[in-house]
């Protein structure tokens, strides 16, 4: 295609679209955002309890305690303001989110606190909690049948409102600030400065995006810090395979049963290279994690949080056998009150065929001898 708008001699052509009324509305939006994390504490660094002479200390980064009781409120920020700063959301305009659900909460919020209306595209399996808060917050739920089709259906409303789509699993490894400015990372980091062992051997994430998994592999390298990243992939999700096969077109038909986390495609938030190890987690041992945290610190927790911490008890394991001391950290990613008909329900467990008995017998035979008896 040829050019057809080119200056005569002597004349510049010149446009300029800036609106005053939108700029004020802009710095309005932006303030309110940041004024939200001016006023948030920091999440706090738990304890999960090991026996003392093993000299390893694992520890859960409890993201359920932001004002939208997930690790999604700090990504809802970031792409807000990323949204907001590269001129995407505009006032009236809806925001549309394509989310498995968490994502959708926290965006429902920011949505609100700024006064755009929310869109959330999710599959029709979404648990009923989460349904419920993305409406408490004002948003609208759009439910699809097959996830992999959420997608397109984002694109496609966000064409048909002149809305803007949110796009998570695109954009969420770079609206966050990886080098610090308190991400997950750094604030980890920062709270263990006290402890035995400051720098942890392992830190343990799970990928719904990658986006978080990708921003504390960065940070950690960034920082030049000895720390290894492992990722826990839950069944029903590619990233396993697209890790260990380096197929990024890697897909697979069946939903993830571990709300947040697995995907059917490579999401392009996923930052395969930064990633030192992967586990393959099946879903009745998340369960059986889950459950075991409850009754080691007494608080529930969704199931994502389930498969990161059986790969952080499967890593202490190792520790434990080869002698090492030094300390792990994995998510607390939500809490489980969001899921009592599903990981906290025997009915459920049943309904899914999942037998968690000789998972949770792993753990408990772990914490009792400091032997994993899977292997
Ligand atoms: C409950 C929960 N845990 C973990 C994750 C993984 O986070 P990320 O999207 O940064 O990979 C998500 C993401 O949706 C989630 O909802």
């Amino acid at each position: 295609m040829s050019i057809t708008q080119q200056p005569r001699t002597g004349e510049t052509l010149d446009v300029d679209r800036s609106d005053a009324a939108y700029r004020d509305w802009l710095k309005d939006a932006v303030r309110k955002v940041q004024a939200d994390a001016n006023r948030s504490a920091d999440t706090h660094l738990l304890r999960f309890p090991l026996p003392e002479h093993w000299g390893i200390d694992l520890y859960l980064k409890d993201e359920s305690t932001h004002p939208t009781g997930s690790l999604k409120h700090r990504l809802a920020r970031s792409l807000f303001l990323y949204g907001l700063c590269n001129g995407w959301i505009r006032p009236d305009r809806p925001v549309i989110e394509a989310s498995s659900g968490s994502t959708a909460v926290s965006e429902a919020y920011f949505a609100k606190l700024i006064g755009v209306p929310f869109v959330a595209v999710m599959p029709r399996t979404t648990s009923a909690e989460k349904i419920r808060l993305i409406e408490f917050h004002g948003g609208r739920c759009h439910f699809v049948d097959d996830p992999r089709g959420m997608y397109a259906e984002s694109a496609r409303l966000a064409a048909e409102t002149g809305g803007h789509y949110m796009d998570q699993f695109t954009y969420a490894e770079r609206a966050t600030d990886w080098r610090g400015n308190n991400n997950i990372a750094e604030s980890i980091f920062r709270q263990l400065e006290l402890e035995r062992y400051p720098e942890p051997a392992w830190i343990v994430a799970t990928a719904g995006t990658g986006g978080t998994s990708a921003t504390i592999a960065r940070y950690v390298h960034y920082m030049q810090h000895d720390t290894r990243i492992c990722v826990a992939d839950p069944e029903n999700s590619c990233f396993f395979e697209g890790w260990t096969t380096g197929d990024a077109d890697v897909t697979c038909d069946c939903g993830s049963r571990i709300e947040g986390i697995g995907r059917p495609r490579m999401e392009p938030s996923f930052v395969p290279g930064a990633i030192d190890r992967m586990m393959k987690v099946p879903d009745a041992a998340s369960v059986a994690a889950v459950r075991a945290l409850e009754q080691a610190i007494g608080r529930k927790a969704g199931g994502s949080t389930g498969t990161g911490l059986w790969s952080a008890l499967k890593i202490v394991a190792e520790m434990v056998a080869e002698g090492r001391q030094g300390s792990v950290v994995t998510l607390l990613c939500d809490p489980g009150d969001r899921y009592l008909d599903k990981y906290y329900s025997d009915a459920w467990l049943a309904q899914q065929g999942l037998d968690i008995a000789p998972y949770s017998a792993a753990i408990e035979t772990l914490l009792a001898t400091g032997v994993w008896p899977e292997d």
